[in-house]
């Protein structure tokens, strides 16, 4: 296949293809890929796939990034690549400029004599000719628009720059380049595409480092920099490291350290542990020891609130960062410290307590107000319980004293009220018992009619269901119409009364009314259900809205996968012979199926959000008993 020619030198063997396979390390080729069946395996390490995956596995992207590769190898339209939101310039030509500057800032640097202040800079921060072309450093002339006239020359628009963020509107009309005279760090993708630049300026100056602005194609939460670079060392070594500063991450690759990246500026996001999520199971994190340090570590804690990556946090002396401590103490006090390395919410229950004096009682209490939003931030339960433990042994109080604090902290973080105002207060069951309870009903076919039983004893939870979805949550038409009426008495009159209810329905709900009523009035003292049952009804839809959309889904992918296999050439853009000339308008038509893509990429991305506040609920759940 000529995709896979790309990335791996292949030769003939017999009726396939062999070679060097690309994913595990060896000597002598137990890759193959067979024309005929369009597949590749390898018998040394057991991958194999179709193009499809062969792309996502090399590219380490998902599959419509993979389908995205290959369509645009064939020259089919995609969108997003193609008009920018409202009519955009094409991100196409945003890459374009972005590279052509990448490159005209490399050409200025080399031009420039060795005395020149830019080379004394370089050498003054010992960057060596490897990490000037690893990282592709470069230098912004001083001078206003240079930059711009040579885009220009190249046929770039004005539009195109700016969106690029490379220009800016100055005075008189004119364009001036954004950045001038500084060191230019290119900022690429983890594909190691060049997306945006940071410019430091040499020597002092303000701003230290001038970034693009966010762009189309530029979302500092978004991205890490030198991911492209790092992400082999990242695999092999198990765990990545994230240091806050450009110059942080080009010293550490400068002496070994492959497996560090940067954030851009920003606090570590829920997306970048995501990013690295594809590469590690363990992240390192490196920030400054002050206190503005100590938040973004804090914050990253939020960010990596379940997910499957464990953090952890290095130490360095006070004044040092990465950089500094490198060029003083070497790679090898480096990796020690990385072997050091604490667990993340050790350190930072560990900075809340130390410097205390826990035998005045003042400062006791303040140091636990402290420890408790770090602990709420702990959703794995074993973890948090170890914590709750392990903080209590330090601050000395019980742990059960501590638990508890931490429950009242939980629900006021919740409601944004007063921590009595939980609706399953006072019950006297388990939330454990709850969910059970919960999941033996959810499934039987009575149990919509259960949870309106329940809400007609507990209407408070009423605001919940509104909350989560409302009386849309139930399938069965009748139940659908009797919750509708609920929520709405209970939202004006703050009650719900049985005979108010039927005056609003029609005659035709009136049976149904009337069961839930009795069954109500007769039902023995109260579980704590509602909640529970309206949990696992909203695991239950987001769960069934996923497998529809996966089902759509992977029909999509394969006919898409199905067309881009087909043989290319002339026949994508041309009208085959005969009766397929009809093939533009028809469901498999790569731009309708591509179009289908990327708005199932759109739908599953509300889902995935909807399953992670579905998520935050049932935790929730757990914490109110
Ligand atoms: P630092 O000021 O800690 O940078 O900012 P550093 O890497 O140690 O800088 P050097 O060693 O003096 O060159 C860390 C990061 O914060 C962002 C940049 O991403 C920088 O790498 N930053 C900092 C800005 O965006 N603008 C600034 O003015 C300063
Ligand atoms: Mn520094």
């Amino acid at each position: 296949m000529d995709v896979i020619g790309e990335y791996v030198r292949l030769q003939p063997a017999g009726r396939s293809l062999k070679g060097l396979c690309p994913f595990h390390g060896e000597r002598t080729p137990s890759f193959h890929v067979s024309r005929e069946r369009q597949l590749f395996h390898c018998f040394g390490c057991g991958v194999g796939g179709d193009v499809f995956s062969f792309i996502m596995k090399i590219e380490n992207v998902d599959f419509l990034d993979a389908a995205r590769i290959l369509a645009e190898r064939a020259g089919i339209d995609w969108p997003g690549n193609g008009q920018a939101g409202a009519g955009g310039p094409a991100h196409s030509r945003l890459l374009e400029a972005l590279d052509l500057a990448a490159r005209y800032y490399q050409y200025v640097l080399r031009q420039a004599p060795p005395a020149h202040p830019v080379w004394r800079y370089i050498q003054g921060r010992g960057i060596d000719q490897t990490s000037l072309q690893r990282f592709g450093l470069g230098y912004a002339p001083p001078d206003g628009d240079l930059l711009w006239r040579a885009l220009e020359r190249r046929g770039f628009t004005a539009r195109e720059a700016e969106a690029a963020g490379l220009i800016l509107p100055g005075q008189g009309g004119q364009w001036m380049d954004r950045f001038r005279g500084r060191l230019m760090f290119p900022i690429r993708d983890h594909r190691g595409r060049v997306i945006a630049f940071g410019g430091r300026v040499l020597g002092d100056g303000e701003p230290k480092y001038l970034n693009s602005p966010e762009t189309p194609l530029f979302h500092k939460g978004r991205h890490l920099f030198a991911l492209d670079l790092a992400q082999d060392a990242i695999r092999s070594r198990g765990l990545a490291l994230v240091v806050e500063g450009y110059m942080d991450v080009l010293t550490c690759h400068q002496f070994g350290a492959q497996y560090v990246v940067a954030t851009l500026g920003t606090a570590f996001t829920r997306e970048q542990g995501m990013l690295l999520g594809r590469y590690t199971q363990e992240v390192v994190l490196s920030f400054d020891a002050d206190p503005a340090g100590r938040q973004a570590v804090f914050r990253a804690l939020q960010s990596l609130a379940g997910q499957a990556l464990t953090a952890r946090v290095l130490l360095l002396p006070a004044g040092e960062d990465p950089d500094s401590f490198l060029h003083k103490r070497g790679r090898e006090a480096w990796e020690e410290r990385v072997e050091q390395a604490l667990p993340l919410p050790e350190y930072l229950l560990g900075t809340v307590l130390s410097g205390r004096d826990l035998q005045d009682v003042q400062q006791k209490v303040q140091a636990e107000q402290e420890v408790l939003p770090i602990l709420a931030a702990l959703v794995k339960a074993v973890e948090r319980e170890a914590y709750i433990e392990w903080a209590a042994a330090r601050l000395q109080v019980p742990a059960h004293a501590l638990r508890s604090d931490l429950r009242r902290y939980l629900a006021r973080q919740r409601n944004g009220a007063p921590a009595e105002h939980t609706i399953d207060r006072g019950a006297h069951t388990s939330y454990e018992y709850a969910s059970k309870a919960a999941a033996g009903l959810v499934g039987q076919p009575d149990w919509e009619k259960q949870l309106l039983v329940d809400l007609i004893r507990q209407p408070q939870a009423l605001s919940e269901l509104v909350h989560y979805g409302g009386a849309d949550l139930f399938e069965n038409a009748q139940w659908r119409q009797l919750a509708e009426a609920m929520i709405r008495q209970w939202e004006q009159a703050g009650r719900l009364d049985g005979m108010a209810l039927q005056e609003t329905l029609d005659t035709g709900a009136a049976p149904a009314l009337a069961a839930v009523l009795a069954a109500a009035d007769a039902a023995a003292p109260l579980p704590p259900r509602p909640l529970a049952i309206l949990r696992q009804l909203l695991r239950q839809r987001t769960e069934r809205r996923l497998e529809a959309w996966q089902r759509d889904f992977s029909l999509l992918e394969r006919r898409l996968a199905a067309v881009l296999r087909a043989p290319r050439g002339p026949q994508v853009n041309e009208p085959a012979q005969g009766s397929r000339s009809g093939d533009q308008d028809n469901a498999n038509n790569p731009n309708t199926l591509v179009a289908g893509l990327v708005d199932a990429l759109r739908k599953y991305k509300i889902l995935r959000d909807e399953a992670y506040r579905v998520a935050q609920l049932s935790r929730g759940g757990r914490e109110q008993h």
